[in-house]
């Protein structure tokens, strides 16, 4: 919970992203300070030598993807694109990784994730933390008849099924919080429900907490909600 309350004490908007954060972080871990100019270089352009494709030729130029497959990275806490770029790849004493697609399958991103050394995740994340999100050009709600149901869940949860609030979380207008809490405002829909789905059926097992929402939610909670966080700004 300190982690939880410290981290609201710094929210920011979106757009400023976590930069003045990840510095103070960098010097706390005792690691060299991350460097955007090579994060940008290796999204932009991969590293053949390692199998490592550019990260922009699916998440889109500066982290603002255009396919609905690929979610958008721009404006993401560090932390949190850190973080799932381990969760793609088993870690020490575990057999599978903690975030897998549907039926168990290895995520797309786990060959990108597995070459990607500590210094990258640094980089790659400060990076994209301190991009914008194309605000204009990103999904947007679009299915009228569930809008209402959509904010209600997003603003109020589920007091019977005692699904919290999302806004508690990923902040009022779905920016997310810097430290750990993940921007959906503008992110793809389809990618949305897909991620609250794989929560539940613990495919994507990297989060107790998220488990125990999408646990208690059903498809059309899902739709509905997820409809409504991509409209947010
Ligand atoms: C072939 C397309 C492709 C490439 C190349 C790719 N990604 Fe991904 N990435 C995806 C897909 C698809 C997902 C969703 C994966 C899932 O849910 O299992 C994803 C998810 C992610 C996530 C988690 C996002 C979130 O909101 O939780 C991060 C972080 C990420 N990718 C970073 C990168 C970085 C950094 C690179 C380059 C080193 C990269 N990706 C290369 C397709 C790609
Ligand atoms: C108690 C805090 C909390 C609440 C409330 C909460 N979330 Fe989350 N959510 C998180 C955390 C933490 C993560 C990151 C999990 C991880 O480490 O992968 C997350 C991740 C997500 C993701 C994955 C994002 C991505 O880019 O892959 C989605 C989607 C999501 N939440 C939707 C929701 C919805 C919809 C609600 C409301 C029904 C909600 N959350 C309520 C804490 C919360």
């Amino acid at each position: 919970m300190k982690r939880v309350l410290s981290s609201m004490v710094i929210t920011g908007s979106m757009l400023l992203g976590s930069s003045v954060a990840t510095v103070a972080w960098a010097q706390e871990m005792d690691m060299p300070a991350p460097d955007a100019d090579k994060g940008e270089e290796l999204y932009t352009n991969g590293d053949s030598d390692r199998g490592i494709i550019s990260c922009a030729s699916c998440h889109g130029d500066a982290g603002n993807s255009t396919m609905s497959d690929n979610p958008s990275l721009a404006g993401m806490p560090h932390e949190y694109i850190s973080k799932q770029l381990l969760d793609f790849v088993p870690q020490e004493g575990h057999d599978k990784a903690a975030r897998l697609g549907e039926g168990g399958a290895d995520s797309v991103m786990a060959p990108f994730a597995a070459a990607l050394e500590e210094e990258d995740r640094a980089n790659l994340a400060y990076y994209l933390a301190t991009q914008t999100l194309d605000a204009d050009n990103a999904p947007a709600a679009t299915d009228e008849d569930t809008m209402e149901r959509g904010q209600e869940i997003w603003r109020g949860g589920i007091a019977d099924r005692k699904v919290p609030a999302c806004a508690a979380c990923h902040g009022a207008s779905g920016e997310g919080i810097p430290g750990e809490f993940p921007r959906l405002a503008g992110q793809f829909p389809e990618y949305i429900s897909q991620q609250l789905k794989l929560f539940r059926s613990a495919d994507r097992d990297n989060s107790d907490m998220m488990h125990d929402i999408a646990d208690r939610m059903s498809d059309s909670d899902i739709a509905a909600v997820a409809d409504y966080a991509a409209g947010l700004r």
